[in-house]
């Protein structure tokens, strides 16, 4: 077909990137966590879990420990732990669960996708937790 034009493929290529990226969120992965603290005297297990206003809640299994780093791969069954569909942020924290009273808070913040330098987020509140989170997809890209 020799009416095809570099050019028409071009549009054509734009077009399709354009589609595929409105359907695709870009994942964000859980790499490391640490808390310093656990909120409940009674319970010797503690239920962490991250959750984003209007999405599910993620336990995180494994994390029962204060003072220790847990390395995540990314592929555990639980993660993605959250995804941008879009630009915006999302309004998110890390909490534990409380049998009695309501969940205890360690933090609630943003988390932006433009805040992924090299595709990578730290996010550290003194006396409470450090964790790390990565978006390979969210990296700014230098133009
Ligand atoms: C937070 O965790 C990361 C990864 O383990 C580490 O490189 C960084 O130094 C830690 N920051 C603090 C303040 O503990």
């Amino acid at each position: 077909m020799r009416n095809i034009t570099p050019s028409l493929l071009l549009v054509f290529c734009i077009i399709l990137g354009l589609v595929s990226g409105m359907f695709s969120s870009k994942s964000v992965i859980l790499s490391s966590i640490e808390i310093f603290k656990t909120h409940e005297w009674l319970s010797p297990q503690p239920v962490i879990y991250f959750h984003c206003q209007g999405e599910n809640k993620i336990i995180l299994p494994d994390v029962k420990e204060k003072n220790f780093v847990y390395k995540f791969k990314g592929i555990e069954s639980w993660q993605p732990i959250a995804g941008f569909p879009d630009k915006k942020c999302k309004r998110c924290g890390l909490y534990e669960l409380d049998r009695l009273k309501s969940d205890d808070v360690f933090d609630e913040w943003e988390l932006c996708p433009d805040e992924f330098l090299e595709g990578n987020y730290v996010h550290y509140k003194q006396k409470e937790f450090n964790a790390t989170f990565a978006c390979t997809e969210c990296m700014t890209r230098v133009e």
